[in-house]
């Protein structure tokens, strides 16, 4: 299935616009379920999620179709996501690895529209292992098996008592997005403020940066809140309201949420306008150039002087494969890290006001300066071969350096390359000799013509 940034499902644009409300059914039997469905048809509510854990007949596979029957009459214009949620991720049953691939498979032909597919399902064993892959190809099947029945797959990971870092956040985000994930969601538990923070933070660099389709996060508890009301600001896509019991804590009644929404989205429509119309956009700046001539350290400087953001196109790349360069020249190949560096390119097209740090292959390829040109200024930084070789000296993070660290094969390369370089650029200055802060300096004056 290709991958978009925007799910439609039965008119529901997912992804776009205000964050789609989505309201939980908690029953233990069929007349509970039934009763809550109906309750949902009268509230603002954009999707509902069918929390299979909470029902008492979740065993038997026959019992799950018929809830799925009943809920799509009652419902018949609402999007329906079947979850199951174990008790670690704040749920109400456990399951083994083989209930759970049954139950998704009855709950994706019994006719629900989205199934939840946790990360961890397949594995037990904590995520920073290498035996996580074995997830991988569990959570991989379980999407396959959604899609054999065109049902959309909603990767979930969750954090019931605590906020992993903002790496291992996008990382997770990233892992599901690649392994076919429709959506992709995490939730966590803040135990202070600042967490908040970190899964705001990681949110917004995941929609800027790194999504090919929507993505839904929330930090729960009463510390949360914000989490839940400003996905448009975020890029948050989806957000859980309550009607009558919450399926997880922090989740605010969905007529409270809807104002809530609805205000900040009359907000924002305001500010887009204002900012379509206000002059120009800020180009992003592209540093180009041989390995070592400095790209990354006069980011950083050119970052505090221009107010830019600053973007690494080998990080981008480690961050969205999990893994890093010198890995993926040893494993795939370096056609596949250039693939991905065009790849990097062509999603940073949507970023303004950004400095980006390119591997020094990056203007090899016609269509990645074709690309830089579109979206900005590109820098060529320049060194001599010798100045190179005492600047890389004591790194050995880059393959193609690895046992060639000699003045010649750097010469050679260089030459080999010069053309392209030359051709790409729009301002060149030489490195050698000269301090972060001068070569900063040069760029920026030069930049007036441009910017
Ligand atoms: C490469 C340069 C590296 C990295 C990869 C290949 C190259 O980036 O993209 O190892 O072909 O010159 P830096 O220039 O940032 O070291």
């Amino acid at each position: 299935m290709k991958t978009e940034r925007v799910v439609t499902i039965r008119d529901r644009k997912i992804g776009e616009g205000m964050p789609k409300i989505c309201v939980p059914i908690v029953g233990a039997d069929e007349k509970e379920i039934r009763a809550q469905a109906e309750r949902i048809r009268e509230l603002p509510a954009d999707m509902a999620e069918w929390r299979m854990d909470c029902f008492d007949g979740v065993d038997e596979p026959d019992s799950v179709r018929s809830v799925l029957g009943t809920l799509r009459a009652i419902l018949p214009w609402t999007p329906l996501l079947a979850t199951f949620r174990t008790r670690k991720e704040g749920g109400n049953r456990d399951i083994t690895a083989e209930g759970y691939r049954k139950l998704c498979a009855a709950a994706a032909e019994g006719g629900c529209d989205l199934i939840d597919v946790e990360l961890f399902a397949g594995s037990t064993l904590p995520w920073e292992t290498d035996a996580v892959r074995d997830g991988d190809t569990f959570f991989r099947e379980l999407v396959e098996t959604a899609h054999r029945c065109g049902v959309k797959a909603v990767g979930s990971s969750h954090e019931f008592h605590r906020t992993p870092k903002e790496q291992e956040i996008l990382f997770r985000l990233c892992r599901m997005q690649a392994l076919g994930a429709d959506i992709v969601k995490i939730a966590v538990m803040p135990q202070r403020p600042e967490d908040v923070d970190v899964l705001l933070g990681a949110t917004i660099r995941m929609c800027r940066e790194y999504a090919a389709v929507p993505v839904v996060t929330m930090a729960m508890g009463e510390e949360g809140t914000v989490s839940r009301i400003n996905g448009e600001l975020t890029g948050s896509a989806i957000t859980f309201g309550s009607a009558g019991r919450a399926s997880a804590p922090g989740q605010i009644p969905v007529r409270d949420l809807k104002r809530a929404l609805e205000m900040i989205h009359e907000k924002e429509t305001g500010r887009k306008q204002e900012d379509s119309r206000a002059a120009g956009r800020k180009k992003n700046l592209y540093l180009i150039g041989f390995m070592g001539t400095g790209k990354s350290s006069v980011s950083g400087e050119l970052s505090k002087r221009l107010g830019y953001r600053e973007l690494d196109t080998d990080e981008w790349i480690e961050q969205q494969q999990g893994t890093t360069i010198f890995a993926i020249f040893e494993q795939k190949g370096e056609a596949c890290f250039r693939e991905m560096e065009t790849e990097c390119l062509r999603s940073l097209g949507k970023l303004d006001g950004t400095i980006v740090s390119c591997g020094g292959g990056m203007a090899v390829r016609q269509e990645n300066v074709a690309l830089m040109k579109e979206n900005g200024v590109v820098v060529l930084l320049t060194a001599e071969p010798e100045t190179i070789l005492e600047r890389v000296r004591d790194d050995d993070s880059r393959p193609i350096l690895r046992g060639n660290k000699t003045v010649p094969f750097i010469a050679q390369l260089m030459e080999r390359r010069r053309a392209a370089y030359e051709a790409a650029a729009d301002i060149t200055v030489a490195t050698d000799r000269k301090s972060v802060g001068e070569v900063a300096e040069e760029i920026c004056a030069r930049m007036e013509d441009f910017v």
